[in-house]
């Protein structure tokens, strides 16, 4: 989704501003532009990455300035429609995350006034009416305006008679680096870690005005205190560290994701903790909430939720939520998103607030909007993901997940006792995966050639399949469906066929004989088949085109080994396809609308 970028100090901005818009790339986008103030604001944009409009650019005086990386939503991707947006007099511009419902007309109302629109942006109306406000003091100028735009919004805006940048945040991330006589802000932490490890988090509602060496921040017209906070992720959390890709460096940092997770929350002596948001009374059932890689998480967690906790666990796409029946009083509820961010998610944890239920969320970003809705936040510790893909956070998610099953355990001693040991083994069973990579690459360029897989799995690695097809289609563009092995013959047979691969997820659980059965039926319809099995398993070989061997492991946590073997066969199948692995088209990084 779009990225907002200011700068405002002592130092040129131009290269700083772009620099910063460079790390923001991850998020998605399919424009960017630049605003610089100085005797004039001077404004450069267009449909093109940021390294192209590095090339484009001449060199621009100026301290104070604003940058924007484009996710089209109203126009085309083109020129016009790229931010920043001024005003009819050039003098003021504006870069704005979010959407504006009512900018139809607002448009209609101002172009009667004698405003020119050029663009099909809802943007474009903010710049217009904080002219028409204008009275010499942009942040009043823009408060006038908040009161008459409908919809989400981070603003940051500039004008060359003031030198400040002012911002405002409604359901839309925006934070405020602070650096040595010079400030920053941005919709996202990882974009001025090159600058600052110092930021504030605006919360929605505020408007702020940032001086080179002064923040103040208003809300609902009232000075509000704001309290700075220390980023623990490095410049080098935010690098590629000498890997190809993020996506493949983020797949190396799992064994130390799960570690994090695990040592930060589970005493593994004794794994059981205390949710403030489902103490009170005896929970029934669970609600999990989320969306893509994180709704797949969640899948994964019904099972974990039910086999230790033995209670049923329900699972709602966030977006699907709406349609159906409000959880009941004693349903425990768990949002999961990486992000933290996601529209979808962020509605349904409100609708479920808003009918008086206590949602807790799993969440990977300090200070998220879903923390500020929850009631409790349990933040995994996979650090700054950047890949467009979910890898690392997937895992820290599931790890979230065990801990929350561990804690309300029903399992007995004996087997709690052996579930906590398999859990330490988990980092270096992980890590033999990684090792064992170059036998994925292989695969992958087998399976590269193809434009259609099927993956399937049964029980707790039914959502891995679907996690596993995720994966495969978002970085190497291959159309790939995840099922349950057990429904592949009610339909999709009709596809299966030499052109057709399957990857099979034979864990050896109480679902081995059945998947076993459905692996020969693959093989009868002549669908090259690659499965993936654990060590020393010689069935598989024999029927199996191709093998991914991965640890044994208790079959609870059979998820984890597995997931990671599928991030890596989509790596190096898109690797082998020449894909823009980190940034796919059309995708975001992180869903900011409905
Ligand atoms: C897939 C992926 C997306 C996200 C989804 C939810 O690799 O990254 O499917 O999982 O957009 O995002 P979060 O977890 O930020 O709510």
């Amino acid at each position: 989704m779009c990225g907002i970028i200011g700068y405002i100090g002592e130092r040129q901005a131009q290269s700083i501003l772009l620099n910063c818009m460079a790390r923001l790339e991850y998020r998605g986008y399919d424009s960017s532009g630049i605003a610089l103030s100085s005797t004039n604001i001077e404004v450069y944009k267009d449909a093109v990455r940021v390294n192209e409009l590095v090339k484009a650019l001449p060199k621009i005086d100026g301290i104070a300035g604003i940058g924007h990386t484009r996710w089209a939503t109203h126009g085309e991707p083109s020129q016009v429609n790229a931010h920043p947006h001024c005003d009819c007099t050039g003098n003021i511009a504006v870069v704005h995350n979010g959407v504006i419902h009512n900018y139809q007309k607002l448009k209609e109302q101002l172009s009667q006034e004698g405003h020119k629109f050029v663009s099909e942006t809802d943007t474009e109306v903010i710049p217009h009416l904080i002219e028409k406000h204008y009275q010499g003091n942009l942040e009043e100028a823009l408060e006038a305006t908040l009161h008459e735009i409908e919809g989400s919004y981070a603003i940051a805006a500039i004008t060359a008679n003031e030198p400040k940048l002012v911002v405002a945040r409604k359901d839309s991330p925006l934070i405020i680096g602070l650096g040595d006589r010079e400030n920053f802000i941005a919709s996202d932490v990882p974009a001025i870690l090159d600058y600052t490890n110092r930021v504030i988090y605006l919360e929605d509602g505020d408007v702020a005005v940032i001086r080179k060496d002064e923040v103040s921040i208003k809300n609902d017209g009232t000075e509000v205190a704001k309290k700075e906070h220390q980023i623990s992720w490095t410049v080098e959390d935010a690098q590629k560290g000498g890997y190809e890709h993020f996506m493949l460096k983020e797949i190396h940092e799992q064994p130390k994701v799960i570690r994090d997770t695990l040592g930060e929350y589970i005493s593994l002596a004794e794994p059981i903790a205390n949710f403030s948001a489902l103490s009170g009374q005896p929970l029934e059932d669970m609600l999990l909430v989320a969306c893509g890689t994180s709704y797949h998480a969640a899948l994964v967690g019904k099972y974990i939720i039910e086999e230790l906790v033995r209670i049923p666990a329900r699972v709602e796409l966030a977006s699907e939520l709406s349609y159906t029946q409000q959880p009941l009083a004693r349903t425990g509820i768990v949002a999961i998103t990486q992000s933290g961010e996601t529209a979808d998610t962020l509605n349904a944890m409100r609708r479920l607030k808003g009918a008086g239920k206590k949602v807790i969320v799993i969440n990977n970003v300090v200070s998220s909007s879903a923390s500020r809705i929850a009631d409790q936040t349990i933040y995994v510790r996979a650090g700054p993901e950047i890949s467009v893909a979910a890898t690392k956070s997937f895992t820290a998610q599931l790890m979230a997940l065990y801990w929350l099953a561990l804690s309300y355990s029903k399992v007995d001693i004996s087997r709690l006792d052996s579930l906590v040991m398999e859990l330490r083994q988990l980092p270096r069973k992980v890590q033999q995966i990684l090792d064992n990579a170059e036998e994925i690459a292989e695969c992958a360029r087998y399976l590269a050639k193809y434009e259609n897989v099927f993956f399937i799995g049964r029980g707790i690695n039914f959502p891995v399949a679907l996690e596993g097809a995720l994966k495969l289609k978002e970085v190497s563009y291959i159309h790939a469906e995840g099922y349950s092995a057990g429904e592949l013959k009610h339909g999709p047979f009709a596809l299966l066929g030499i052109n057709t691969p399957v990857i099979a997820i034979a864990t050896q659980d109480n679902t081995y004989q059945t998947m076993l059965t459905n692996i020969k039926e693959v093989k009868a319809r002549k669908s090259p088949l690659i499965a993936l099995a654990e060590e020393e398993n010689g069935v598989i070989g024999e029927l199996a085109d191709l093998v991914i061997s991965v640890p044994k492991i208790d079959a609870v946590f059979s998820p984890v080994t597995n997931a990671v073997a599928l991030q890596l066969l989509a790596y190096y199948t898109a690797k082998q396809r020449g894909c823009p692995i980190d940034t796919p088209k059309n995708l975001a990084k992180s869903v900011t609308v409905e």
